[in-house]
């Protein structure tokens, strides 16, 4: 595969640590596949994100695989994109070191995920928890990415990854690419079917909260009827309607319209009746995604050539940022 120096260039990761919602698909992967034409891209599996937090290593390896296949299956054209898995290219913890290295203590326990996570995990929170931002700007700032989509919650990152950047340069001398995020105007954060006011999120304990990528077409069904909304009638997208905002928003996303053409489409219609369109939107586009994974799954050889080529071609490009990178901290150069 060619690189087309000419097109602007896209990164961005999925962790492989659980199994993806909704949420994951349409706040980043339907932008991903959207951007795939006009964007120099890398979509990588961030497995050395998971293990921040304690994985099972053969539910892990399961994980890592099926998450390619699913890049694959939500539309991502082998020929057109890098694909590949962060712990074959190692550039991306060895920049992370150099960025640890210029970053603050203060900044990084300040992140909200940060805090969120580390107040799960009691007395003992790894250390990867907290500098795990930073391994997150190295994956980006190894590409000189210009844009990254991404979910809202992960905006924070995102300008943490802008800051160390941007103080690169000015201490050491212009090195990388300050990056954008792309967050797209609707799906960008997918709430709770519960809890409207928490966002989706794939290790919630409680299965009626998400949708995941592989539930089928009658849990999607299911979990849709369960879903909590907002006292009164009428499809709305308010602030004080979170319960049906969330569900306008999904469907919206889906059909690719606006929250305003939900509620047209919508007007004088009941919760039931509704929630039942949104329930259909989203298993007619979970349905066939399905099917194609599961293809995928069984040619391992094929995803084996595709993850093999993707972090070789990753890697050439990641190791170029990494030595300029090392050379312009002082240590000894390397022939480029
Ligand atoms: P992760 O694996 O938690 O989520 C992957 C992507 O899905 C988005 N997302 C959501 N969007 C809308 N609604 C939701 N409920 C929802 N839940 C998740 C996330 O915003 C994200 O875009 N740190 C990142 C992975 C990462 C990365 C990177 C991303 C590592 N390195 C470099 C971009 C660039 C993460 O944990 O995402």
């Amino acid at each position: 595969m060619q690189i087309q120096e000419t097109k602007k260039t896209i990164f961005s990761g999925i962790q492989p640590s659980g199994i993806l919602t909704i949420g994951n698909y349409l706040g980043a992967l339907r932008n991903w596949v959207q951007l795939q034409e006009e964007y120099n891209t890398y979509y990588c599996i961030v497995d050395m994100h998971a293990i921040t937090v304690r994985q099972d290593p053969s539910v892990l390896k399961k994980r890592c695989l099926e998450l390619l296949a699913l890049y694959i299956a939500c539309g991502l054209d082998p020929e057109k994109n890098t694909m590949y898995f962060q712990s074959h290219v190692s550039a991306h913890a060895e920049l992370g070191w150099l960025l640890n290295c210029n970053a603050y203590m203060g900044e990084l326990s300040r992140m909200t995920q940060f805090k969120d996570k580390s107040a799960k995990q009691g007395n003992n929170i790894g250390a990867g928890l907290l500098t795990y931002p930073v391994l997150m700007a190295a994956d980006i700032l190894l590409f000189n990415t210009d844009l990254v989509p991404i979910g809202s919650d992960q905006k924070q990152h995102l300008e943490l990854a802008r800051d160390l950047a941007e103080r690169f340069n000015n201490v050491y001398g212009q090195t990388f690419t300050v990056p954008e995020p792309y967050i797209g105007k609707s799906g960008a954060r997918i709430m709770s079917l519960q809890e409207p006011n928490k966002k989706m999120s794939k290790s919630d304990e409680n299965v009626n909260a998400f949708i995941s990528m592989v539930d089928p077409a009658d849990v999607v069904m299911k979990k849709m009827k369960r879903a909590v909304t907002d006292s009164g009638s009428g499809i709305i997208y308010s602030p004080d309607k979170p319960g049906i905002s969330n569900l306008i928003d999904i469907y919206a996303s889906c059909k690719g319209v606006t929250p305003k053409e939900v509620e047209k489409e919508f007007e004088g219609a009941g919760y039931g009746t509704f929630k039942e369109a949104v329930g259909t939107a989203v298993a007619e586009i979970l349905t066939p995604i399905q099917q194609k994974q599961k293809e995928l799954l069984s040619d391992k050889a094929y995803l084996e050539k595709i993850f093999t080529e993707g972090a070789d071609k990753a890697r050439y490009t990641a190791n170029r940022t990494l030595w300029k990178a090392q050379k312009r901290m002082g240590l000894a150069p390397r022939k480029l």
